[in-house]
């Protein structure tokens, strides 16, 4: 499969947002939006105005580690949503949720913490386009990796050979190769790419740790 690189914006420079984005859209495949409601995680992120105002041709991913994703979902549709990941932990009906979002023509995807079972999504696998595997704790760009995630994507990809598998967290050149061995097809990196001076550079090195 074609690997992905999705640059969270969580990393990025919010005063200079679209900049930031210009900078790395060439490079880039998709646009991971990572959305946070201060109770699902503690922090609270982007609204839907500064999402909506961000220019680019790439495909907006929006990330929602909120509790109750229906009261997110419509205004990240508005704001250009392509996809939306909604977490299996929050506390609404996946099933309905995920068929709102198809409802609505956009793509849709749910993911999983590291301490949840692959087994939890099993029965919402033929409702969604992609599935999340959080490989560190959410709420915080910097975090260390966590191999132990592994095995579920091994089991996934062996279930779902043509399923979009995106990996979230902790993904730099020492750890996207076991990532990409694993099945992912679909990377985010937030500080392995902002945290860089050279972004264009920082993309490239990820691509090239994985043929190492
Ligand atoms: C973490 C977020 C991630 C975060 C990744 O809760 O979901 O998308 O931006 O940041 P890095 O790549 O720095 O771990
Ligand atoms: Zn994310």
């Amino acid at each position: 499969m074609k690997i992905k690189i999705a640059p969270s914006i969580l990393s990025a420079k919010k005063e200079i947002l679209q900049k930031e984005v210009e900078e790395i859209e060439q490079y880039a495949d998709l646009m991971h939006i990572d959305i946070m409601d201060g109770r699902f995680v503690p922090p609270i992120t982007f609204q839907p105005k500064e999402i909506k105002k961000l220019k680019t041709r790439l495909l907006k991913d929006v990330h929602l580690m909120v509790e109750r994703p229906s009261e997110f979902i419509d205004r990240f549709i508005d704001a250009g949503a392509g996809i939306i990941t909604i977490h299996e932990e929050c506390k609404e009906d996946i099933s309905k949720t995920l068929d709102y979002i198809r409802s609505k023509g956009i793509k849709t995807a749910i993911s999983i913490n590291p301490p949840t079972k692959l087994d939890k999504i099993k029965p919402y696998l033929n409702k969604v386009d992609m599935v999340l595997v959080m490989s560190v704790n959410p709420g915080y760009a910097g975090q260390k990796f966590m191999p132990e995630v592994l095995p579920k994507i091994k089991e996934l990809r062996r279930l779902k050979p043509k399923l979009n598998i995106e990996i979230d967290g902790g993904i730099t050149t020492d750890t996207i190769k076991q990532a990409v061995d694993a099945g992912a097809n679909v990377i985010v990196a937030g500080s392995a790419i902002f945290g860089k001076k050279d972004r264009k550079k920082s993309i490239e090195e990820l691509k090239r740790a994985i043929k190492n």
